[in-house]
């Protein structure tokens, strides 16, 4: 069926940035957060509470987390932003600041005052997506997704927890130290407390289409085991990741039908896709033929798992934003304003935008 709405959880922020070899001032990556809140995204993930020994980049997550919640980047809908976090030291060092803040859905921080009209911008403009777009994907300031609609400005952030596993034994002690078994222990002081505070939790499955260790050719049934368990568990939403985009079209039609076999629900995942192979925007098709309507992708294509040598980055938001629009789905982005954040950030870091549709259009 031709789908309406395509969500993306751009993970530009954590993802795009982990693996840069320089460190960026955090200045930077509040701006880039303020920046991408302006595109009509509605979930960002903007850092991660990992051991600052094994992913330098991200040391100060919670400097962004503080941000976001005292100041809530004024968006033209509410925002949800996520932190990645391994265990439990993770989640004291993110309650250390979430609890100091108050929770977002209790309302309990400040508003902070108004910013003028001329320094934010105009509010999302259906009108400037370009030629190329069909009309019903000029979606812009509707209200769309489940609950995450509004049109009026949003001054409030809600936030959620992600937890990461993956599907090979390798793979988990190279990223987390433990195995795949450890790393579900991990998570149940973690799922609990989310319970009590009322966040939401998505869970990642790295390696699902193949290892940098183990090979290509990743049991797709143990990818459902795990997605079950960590639905039992309580995660409210499972990212079957390509963290090394060794998936392919055929590839990824076999793990979404041993997943929906297993009894895993589409509307329960993302589909997060690394680019690494090109073969990001086709595997997206086919997850969107058999019914995922959730896609994580990094503006300008940043990103990388330090842990998957080789690996480049998610696939660009702008891409994908423009493959859904093509399709005749909204995804309340405004490809000219996410366009020109992906430009952004590459000059901001030196590095080539990797979005070839951003490019296109920049320059048409
Ligand atoms: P470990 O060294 O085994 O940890 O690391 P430990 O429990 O033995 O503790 C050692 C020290 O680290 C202690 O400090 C702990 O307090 C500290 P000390 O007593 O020596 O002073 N520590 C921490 N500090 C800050 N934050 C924490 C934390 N935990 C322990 N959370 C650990 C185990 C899991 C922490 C480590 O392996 C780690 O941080 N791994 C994260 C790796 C990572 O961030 N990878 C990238 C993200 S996942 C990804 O990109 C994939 C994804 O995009 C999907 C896909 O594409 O596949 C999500
Ligand atoms: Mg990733």
């Amino acid at each position: 069926s031709r789908p309406d709405f395509v969500r993306i959880v751009e993970v530009g922020p954590r993802d795009g940035l982990q693996n840069e070899k320089q460190s960026i001032p955090v200045a930077t990556k509040i701006e880039l957060v303020e920046r991408l809140a302006q595109t009509g995204l509605r979930t960002i993930e903007a850092g991660s509470f990992v051991s600052p020994k094994w992913v330098p980049q991200m040391a100060n997550s919670s400097e962004i987390l503080e941000h976001i919640l005292r100041s809530p980047p004024r968006a033209p809908h509410p925002i949800t932003y996520q932190f990645l976090l391994p265990n439990a030291k993770g989640l004291d060092n993110f309650m250390s600041i979430w609890q100091y803040q108050g929770s977002a859905k209790q309302g309990a921080y400040p508003t902070p005052p108004p910013t003028p009209t001329e320094e934010r911008g105009p509010a999302l403009n259906t009108s400037s997506e370009g030629p190329n777009v069909m009309p019903s994907a000029t979606s812009g300031t509707e209200a769309i997704g489940k609950d995450r609609g509004s049109s009026e400005p949003s001054s409030v952030a809600d936030v959620e927890l992600s937890i990461f596993t993956a599907a090979t034994e390798t793979f988990t002690q190279k990223n987390t130290n433990c195995s795949i078994a450890e790393s579900l222990k991990r998570f149940e002081p973690i799922m609990s407390r989310a319970k009590e505070l009322d966040l939401n939790v998505r869970a990642y499955i790295s390696v699902a289409l193949g290892c940098p260790y183990e090979g290509p050719n990743t049991d797709p049934h143990k990818v459902a085991e795990l997605a079950i368990s960590l639905l039992e568990m309580g995660a409210d939403e499972i990212s079957v990741a390509d963290t090394t985009g060794m998936g392919t079209a055929p590839k990824t039609a076999e793990l979404l039908k041993t997943l929906s076999a297993a009894g895993v629900e589409t509307s329960d995942m993302a589909l997060h896709f690394h680019d690494t192979y090109g073969q990001a925007l086709v595997n997206s098709v086919v997850g969107l033929e058999h019914g995922v309507r959730t896609f994580d992708a990094a503006v300008g294509g940043l990103g990388g798992c330090p842990f998957s040598p080789g690996a480049t980055g998610n696939v660009a938001t702008e891409d994908l934003v423009h493959l859904f629009h093509s399709l005749g789905a909204k995804t309340g982005v405004n490809m000219e304003k996410l366009s020109e954040v992906g430009e952004w950030i590459s000059k901001e870091l030196g590095r080539k935008n990797e979005s070839r549709a951003g490019k296109a259009t920049l320059t048409s």
